[in-house]
């Protein structure tokens, strides 16, 4: 096992220390070590209490939204220009003053939280102990990237050229973490911005945006944009002008993207099908604990999501592990995020496709051990505008086989899969049939199994008795493999990714 007390000694980026703890911990609960009585202090279950009251008929960001419409392509030809011409202001700063700044937006989103967790709860469906540590995410970014950018210009003598124009194309799932983590690292790179929220989270990329600007980031170097159809977005990809994509979505999304421009450098992180791999030498309370959470926070929709627990020898016909997992994730407590022992909250929408099907259906000898189920009384943040439910209960599925559709089959929704291997060789081969490699887990106290399946399995981040979402800045820099990233290839969060943002005159070392 990781050595808890140097892990943390080694991090010292603000805000990780209570996320590190709580992740080695046992569950994030932002409001678990604050009494209930000082209300100034941020964490305090009365702050939360607040904030969660204010979610119902929140329409922060709301103005952002409506002003920044690009209707036309005048519009975005306009947007364009006063982009490329603000990145020369930008680029006039020194690295030293744009770190400034962007430290800055570190603090301004401090200041934000309560709004943060606000927006997200109302427009996402986000929890606050999911929410809480997101934004803690953005900030670490904020001082991470400024950082970063300081050095950029500094690596092995070769010469750093900034680029002028990087569009940021985010999704709704992390929707504050992943747009920050995209607008602050262009932004260190030296870069003017065109940011384009993901429709279902615009509310929120506005508080965000809103935040760096407070900071100090001139509007024009830090554009937040809407489309009034998918055509602008597309044109704006493709103008020759637009030097960097930063996108975080589908697969098939990225691909399209791709096709309208080939040369565009695209720095994207896709699609993930991710799985822990559970063998008799694991602590199997710690596992269960981390299977479940890593399958339900956020209603399963994260591109790190755990999708599938394969379980090897005697875990397979272990009833107690079972038991323990179908307790871990029976008493999860669903509901909405304005309450605030909620552990999981709603679907961004009333699931549709795959997802409906995924909910409702099993493949060929497979079997609900805990069947989902829509909530049909859970207030208003639960249905969508036409009443539907978006709130439903977790799903397990036992039985899945190789090859099947659930076994290779991204979801994005509140299901996990059991599979069963024979020996963890067989169950590293399950993983790495799947097109996609993004988050892996291993629960093993076994050295040698760790060594043998760090070498073997095929994903961008490794987690060894640990749960498989929630990297955390500079300390799990986070990237996808094969199906899971398209383009530069270096990851969010590490020391290489502002390298892709920029031009250099001699490749740098890559460490
Ligand atoms: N960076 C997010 C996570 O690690 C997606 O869960």
């Amino acid at each position: 096992r990781p050595n808890r007390d140097q892990d943390r000694r080694a991090y010292d980026a603000d805000g990780a220390e209570a996320r590190i703890a709580a992740l080695t911990e046992g569950g994030y609960d932002a409001f678990a070590n604050t009494p209930d009585t000082d209300p100034d202090l941020p964490g305090n279950r009365a702050w939360g209490r607040e904030i969660a009251n204010r979610m119902v008929g929140s329409t922060l960001g709301s103005d952002l939204v409506d002003s920044s419409r690009i209707t036309d392509e005048q519009e975005l030809e306009a947007a364009i220009t006063r982009g490329i011409a603000a990145a020369d202001e930008w680029q006039a700063l020194s690295a030293d003053e744009r770190a400034r700044i962007l430290h800055r937006a570190g603090e301004k989103l401090e200041e934000r939280r309560a709004d943060l967790l606000e927006v997200m709860g109302s427009e996402c469906g986000k929890t606050l102990d999911q929410g809480d540590p997101e934004v803690s995410e953005a900030i670490d970014f904020a001082h991470y990237y400024a950082a970063l950018g300081q050095a950029v210009t500094q690596v092995d003598g070769a010469t750093y050229q900034p680029q002028k124009l990087t569009a940021v194309i985010p999704p709704w799932n992390f929707p504050t973490a992943i747009p920050a983590g995209g607008a602050l690292a262009a932004l260190a790179a030296g870069s003017s911005v065109i940011f384009k929220p993901a429709s279902a989270s615009a509310r929120t990329g506005a508080v965000m945006i809103e935040a760096l600007w407070e900071a100090g980031v001139p509007r024009d170097v830090l554009q937040y944009v809407q489309f009034a159809g998918r055509e602008l977005g597309s044109k704006l990809v493709a103008d020759e002008r637009v030097d960097r994509l930063i996108l975080t979505g589908a697969y098939e999304t990225a691909v399209n993207f791709r096709e309208l421009r080939k040369d565009l450098p695209i720095l994207a992180e896709t699609s993930g099908k991710n799985a822990i791999i559970v063998t008799p030498d694991a602590d199997l309370d710690l596992a269960a604990k981390d299977v479940a959470q890593s399958a339900f926070g956020h209603a399963g929709q994260k591109c790190s999501a755990a999708s599938l627990v394969i379980l090897v020898g005697s875990v397979a016909t272990s009833k107690r592990f079972r038991r323990q997992l179908i307790d871990a994730v029976e008493s999860l407590k669903v509901g909405t995020p304005d309450q605030l022992e909620t552990q999981m909250g709603p679907i961004i929408a009333a699931p549709s496709g795959k997802l409906l099907r995924g909910l409702t259906t099993l493949g060929e000898g497979e079997s609900w051990v805990v069947r989902p189920k829509p909530v049909t009384d859970g207030g208003p943040l639960s249905v969508d505008r036409d009443g539907t439910p978006k709130l439903w209960t977790p799903g397990v599925r036992a039985g899945v086989r190789r090859g099947s559709e659930y076994h290779l089959t991204e979801y994005f929704g509140p299901i996990l899969g059991i599979m069963t291997a024979k020996t963890l060789d067989e169950a590293i081969d399950i993983v790495n049939e799947i097109e996609y490699g993004l988050t892996s887990g291993l629960h093993s106290l076994d050295r040698t199994e760790i060594a043998h399946w760090l070498e073997r399995i095929e994903a961008g981040n490794a987690y060894v008795n640990r749960g498989i979402t929630g990297a955390i800045v500079r300390r799990q820099s986070f990237g996808g493999w094969k199906k899971s990233a398209i383009g530069a290839g270096t990851k969010a969060g590490g020391p290489n990714y502002l390298h892709g943002l920029g031009d250099w005159t001699d490749a740098p070392v890559r460490g």
